[in-house]
């Protein structure tokens, strides 16, 4: 089985600042860096750093930024030869401040991400797909695009494992389309048309989700882990304590991880805990991309934890 993530392609343009300013203040940075991003790269590198086949269809600039991003996309083990270039609008960008406690606020320009229409996913989907294959969504390409992955998908018995991040509206009447739903607590919420589901409420909102069409219901939670829901029941799952030093992408390295455990054939539950320790991997790194761990990095790291308890 092969993954295919639709979705965008960012460059990360990352200050770290003591505390966030509030609006009217200027403060100091620490730091300037650039990273590869993008909530759909992230997750399709992430699984490929893993060793899934993965293959991403998106869009980019014919800038420099985006040429670096290919490139990055290409190391990491991605096949690349979907992305659309396009030579009227750059490649998408992320305005990220990472405090020191390693949260952070994140603003995105979606350039070349917003050309990607629902006729290029139309175009050049069915011919990546296989059934069974996995189709990995967010929402930072353009809703009616994301809509069209996930009917491509649906019509070639493939699975759907979409992200809903960023909350968009009407996501909840995608829901019939989706197979594999992953959401944080505040997207929890957002769907169920209320405020951020907490730790203690998590087992039930992820059930009342359920009950809304996906199969699984994946809820992370930050360093309280993970809930997920499916046929077999509720489960909780801890996060190793780690030292928090970036968590820009955490997500992305754990939805990658779980599209990669599910398509290795993992149950659900060894899927989410997988999934669970490579964000837990990736919050003490920097960046989105290079925060996540390879296969080898992350079977170190789940054999070092074990042994721990
Ligand atoms: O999920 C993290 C990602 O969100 C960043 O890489 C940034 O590009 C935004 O898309």
């Amino acid at each position: 089985m092969a993954i295919v993530a639709v979705g965008s392609v960012n460059t990360d343009l990352v200050v770290k600042v003591k505390s966030f300013p509030i609006p009217g203040e200027t403060v100091y940075g620490d730091d300037f860096s650039t990273y590869a991003g993008g909530k759909g790269a992230n997750q399709a590198a992430a699984a490929a750093r893993l060793g899934s086949p993965v293959a991403m269809l998106g869009g980019v600039g014919d800038d420099g930024n985006s040429s670096e991003r290919l490139a990055d996309l290409r190391d990491a083990g991605v096949d690349i030869s979907r992305i659309l270039i396009r030579d009227q609008t750059p490649g998408g960008v992320a305005l990220i401040q990472v405090d020191d406690s390693g949260q952070n606020q994140i603003v995105i320009v979606p350039g070349a991400n917003g050309t990607v229409s629902p006729e290029d996913v139309r175009d050049a989907l069915p011919s990546l797909l296989s059934a069974g294959d996995l189709v990995l969504a967010q929402f930072e390409l353009p809703f009616d695009t994301v809509k069209a992955a996930l009917e491509v998908a649906r019509a070639a018995d493939a699975r759907t494992i979409v992200n809903t991040a960023p909350f968009v509206d009407g996501t909840d009447g995608l829901l019939p389309l989706i197979d594999i739903l992953v959401v944080n607590e505040i997207e929890a919420g957002q769907l169920l048309g209320r405020d951020p589901v907490s730790v203690d409420e998590a087992p039930s909102a992820v059930q009342q989700l359920r009950s809304t069409g996906p199969g699984i219901v994946f809820a992370t939670l930050g360093s309280a882990g993970a809930v997920i829901h499916d046929a077999s029941g509720t489960v909780t799952i801890p996060a190793p304590q780690v030292n928090v030093v970036d968590t820009t992408g955490a997500g992305d390295a754990t939805v990658g991880a779980f599209a990669t455990a599910l398509d290795d054939g993992l149950s659900t539950e060894d899927a989410a805990r997988m999934a669970v320790m490579a964000g837990s991997f990736a919050v003490q790194r920097p960046g989105a991309q290079p925060s996540q761990p390879t296969r080898r990095e992350l079977d170190a790291f789940i054999a070092e934890r074990s042994s721990d308890s």
